[in-house]
């Protein structure tokens, strides 16, 4: 391992991932989250090592465990999660937003539970979370800043819109209405999109050999 560490492509690089689902809080017993299990973003983190990089997972809320040789920082809502992005970046060579952000988040989460209302319906109030991608694109200098965009349609326009709205470098662009894809299975099909280049279409294939393929492709541009 160690051997394999020293002849790796990324040694010397700091890779920072964001990955699986936020969660916003409704009150102390509730929240809101979305399907994303982490399992992208963890075998990102795990491809990462296994390049030599010194690698920090900064990780919502998933079932799987830490992985090993990675510096993982658990946090739960997207305010948390763009609290740490943003401390890492300077620090960092490349960062990677593979997490499942909320777009919105509860605007006054109830500081005690709340009880079942009298007319038959509640109303919650959302408000929109920052957009970390577009915050770390914004303040990025020299790192390499890689997306992920999560479609049911018009998956390569939309994809394109992220990746220069955002100001990344890459963004990997999956379709999730598709079976074995994205959210939840140990498969991935993705397309990646850079600035300079035409998009690369890859295999359906299990998502460490995914996360494999992004990181040997961001080695090479940035080497
Ligand atoms: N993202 C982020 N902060 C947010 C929302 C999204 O950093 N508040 C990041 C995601 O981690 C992902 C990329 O932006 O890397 C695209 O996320 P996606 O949900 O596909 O796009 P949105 O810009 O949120 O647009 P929409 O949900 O309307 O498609
Ligand atoms: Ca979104």
């Amino acid at each position: 391992l160690v051997l394999h560490q020293k002849q790796g492509r990324l040694q010397n690089k700091h890779v920072v991932i964001s990955a699986g689902g936020t969660v916003e809080p409704i009150d102390p017993v509730r929240y809101i989250s979305n399907r994303s299990s982490g399992k992208m973003g963890y075998a990102l983190a795990k491809a990462a090592a296994e390049q030599g990089a010194q690698v920090t997972l900064v990780s919502a809320t998933t079932t799987l465990s830490d992985p090993i040789g990675v510096k993982t920082i658990h946090i739960q809502s997207a305010q948390d999660l763009s609290d740490q992005m943003m401390a890492a970046l300077p620090a960092a060579d490349i960062m990677i937003m593979a997490a499942a952000v909320s777009d919105y988040r509860i605007s006054e989460p109830a500081v005690n539970k709340l009880k079942k209302q009298t007319s038959g319906q509640l109303t919650l109030t959302l408000v929109e979370n920052p957009d970390i991608l577009a915050q770390l694109g914004a303040m990025k200098k020299e790192q390499y800043l890689v997306g992920f965009a999560a479609e049911t349609q018009n998956l390569l326009e939309y994809a394109q819109t992220k990746l220069v709205k955002k100001n990344a470098d890459m963004l990997v662009a999956n379709d999730v209405s598709k079976q074995q894809v994205g959210f939840g299975y140990d498969t991935n099909q993705v397309t990646i999109l850079t600035k300079n280049q035409e998009p690369q279409v890859l295999p359906l294939q299990d998502k460490l050999s995914v996360a494999r393929k992004i990181m040997q492709k961001i080695s090479e541009v940035i080497n």
